[in-house]
């Protein structure tokens, strides 16, 4: 049998000659500067612009940790809470009668969800080729609706507010460097767990209290304190035998002497 003999060679009509067109990238060529192809060219400069301004911001997170206001306190009821800047807009429009009281659900839901949901419009409006706002009327209008909205609520609601008053009344608490050890292990722990933990914290860091790192207090004094109180910590804080509240000062005590600053 001579070699090749018989064997027919034919053509695999599932692969295509040549490239496909739709592999090629259009030609742009005809409008320098204007267009560009979306993948990958476009896609990656705007991925490239983003990752630009997420490192920037983390960096800024990072080297500006932002400021904690006061503790909490429930006892001051003049002090009224407000969200931050960015929200205040949609703090004071809860204050329109219309947005308020038996309408509340249209100043939470209706109108921020109005707000929002016409953004999924922003592809349908003036989609037209023109980029100048004199040809995207709708959209500018939109735009400049929203806003001068924003910023006329945010003032309205900003510049009643004592400001000055209020930061003196809600000290922020100032970021604290202190290194602390707890020895759970440490006999007093187990009093301290049950006497003064609810308001001094698990760190004795503070919590409704003030914290009993870096107290300057001597042995007899703490012990004075647990069974007598301080100032407007109740009295009978402890109420156990005289060798757990030795046990609880040496606690306290070790604590401060673990600290490193
Ligand atoms: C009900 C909450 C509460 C509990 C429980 C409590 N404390 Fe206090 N403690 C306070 C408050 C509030 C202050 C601040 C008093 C002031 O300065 O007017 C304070 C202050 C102190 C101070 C003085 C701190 C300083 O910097 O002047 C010490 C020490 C102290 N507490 C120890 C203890 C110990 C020990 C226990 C557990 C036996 C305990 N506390 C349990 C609320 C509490």
């Amino acid at each position: 049998m001579q070699r090749g003999k018989g064997m027919k060679f034919v053509g695999d009509s599932r692969i295509k000659q040549g490239p496909t067109a739709s592999r090629i990238p259009k030609d742009y060529s005809e409008y320098p500067g204007r267009t560009e192809a979306f993948w990958p060219n476009f896609l990656l400069k705007e991925w490239l612009a983003g990752a630009v301004f997420l490192i920037g911001f983390l960096i800024l997170t990072l080297a500006q940790p932002s400021p904690l206001g006061g503790l909490a306190d429930p006892t001051n009821a003049s002090f009224i809470p407000l969200p931050d800047w960015y929200f205040l807009f949609l703090y004071e429009l809860l204050k329109y009668e219309f947005a308020s009281g038996n309408y509340i659900i249209l100043g939470m839901l209706g109108l921020p969800g109005i707000a929002f949901g016409a953004l999924f419009l922003a592809p349908f409006l003036d989609n037209g080729p023109g980029r100048r706002p004199q040809q995207r009327p709708i959209a500018v209008g939109m735009m400049l609706l929203a806003l001068v909205s924003v910023i006329w609520l945010t003032y309205s609601s900003a510049a009643p507010v004592d400001w000055e008053g209020r930061a003196e009344m809600d000290p922020p608490v100032p970021p604290s460097d202190v290194q602390v050890e707890i020895d759970t292990e440490h006999p007093g722990y187990a009093v301290y767990e049950t006497s003064c933990l609810a308001c001094h914290g698990a760190e004795l860091e503070g919590t409704a209290a003030p914290t009993l790192v870096g107290i300057d207090y001597s042995a007899e004094e703490i012990a004075d304190i647990s069974v007598n109180g301080i100032g407007t910590m109740p009295p009978d804080q402890f109420t156990g035998s005289d060798e757990e509240l030795e046990q609880l000062v040496d606690f306290i005590l070790s604590v401060n002497e673990s600290v490193e600053e």
